[in-house]
């Protein structure tokens, strides 16, 4: 695979190769096989594919949160290393080659951001949209991979493309596990060993929540998952809503389920210091 730290390097090996479609996924580095299967994915379906690995300021809204965040450089590119090919690029650029001046870019996304995470975690939403806009604008992908995990980032970046008329085709990739049921994240490392070895009940609550509806009302679900999770030492809830995936419309009665949409139950959770959050699809019929 080839490197670049620049822009400029960047074109330089889009202009030796010529080849199409472009496939793109963004990190923020400190990978797990959940980045892996992503550019697996784009592998199998673009002859070029480019990695960003960028830890994004604009979107922590705590300092320390970012100061913390997993650096692996090293692995990083040897885990990558096993899985790009000749042509595939890494893209590691430096806080200047994404921001040369100050972005005060301001996004509109409605209610999408106003929900669960962007309840929770101020401005979050508004960095991610003006890191992924301005990646889009230098890498100019065809096809661009985003993990289900990161669900409503996911919902917001399809709005964020349609509102910017851009055409990237967004691919959503399914959430890969621990063998407990916890989701892979680049935070996970940073659980304490007994925190860590607990930790397979935030997916075991979201599964059994999944397969309550058939007999219970929202509330009782929302109210057994908030209680699964708090009794447990050292866990706690911060929220669990049950929406739809378009416009993340937290549901409040079974009776206010819409044919043809699908529902998500997404859960964060404190598990001692690190917040950590995963979801799963929700069937009514
Ligand atoms: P990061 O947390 O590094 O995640 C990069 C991509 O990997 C995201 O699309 C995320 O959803 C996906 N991913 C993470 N864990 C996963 C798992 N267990 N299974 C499947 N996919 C998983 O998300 C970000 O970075 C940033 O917000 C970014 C989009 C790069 C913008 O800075």
């Amino acid at each position: 695979m080839k490197r670049a730290s620049t822009i400029a390097e960047l074109y330089d090996h889009f202009a030796k190769m010529h080849l199409s479609p472009t496939g793109f996924i963004p990190t923020m580095g400190a990978l797990h096989d959940g980045h892996i299967s992503l550019v697996n994915t784009a592998v199998s379906s673009c002859p070029i594919v480019v990695v960003s690995i960028f830890v994004n300021p604009a979107q922590f809204n705590n300092k320390e949160d970012f100061k913390n965040y997993p650096r692996t450089i090293d692995k990083d590119l040897d885990l990558l290393g096993k899985v790009m090919r000749e042509n595939d690029i890494i893209f590691i650029p430096g806080v200047h080659e994404i921001y040369p001046k100050e972005d005060n870019r301001i996004f509109r996304f409605g209610n999408l951001d106003k929900v669960m995470e962007g309840l929770h975690r101020p401005n979050h939403f508004n960095g991610v949209a003006q890191v992924v806009s301005r990646l889009f604008d230098i890498v100019k992908p065809d096809m661009a991979f985003f993990g289900q995990k990161d669900f409503q980032q996911l919902t917001i970046i399809k709005e964020l493309v349609r509102q910017t008329g851009n055409v990237v085709k967004i691919i959503g990739c399914p959430i890969i596990r621990e063998s407990d049921g916890l989701a892979m994240s680049s935070r996970n490392q940073l659980l304490e060993p007994d925190i860590r070895k607990k930790a397979g009940i935030i997916f075991r609550t979201i599964s059994e929540a999944a397969a309550m509806t058939a007999n219970n009302e929202i509330t009782i679900i929302n109210e057994f998952v908030k209680n699964s999770i708090n009794r447990v030492d050292g866990f706690t809830i911060e929220y669990f809503e049950i929406v739809d995936d378009v416009e993340l419309i937290p549901l409040v009665s079974k009776s206010d389920v819409r044919k043809g949409m699908k529902y998500f139950g997404c859960i964060a959770v404190k598990a001692g210091k690190i917040r950590l959050i995963d979801n799963i699809e929700i069937s009514f019929h």
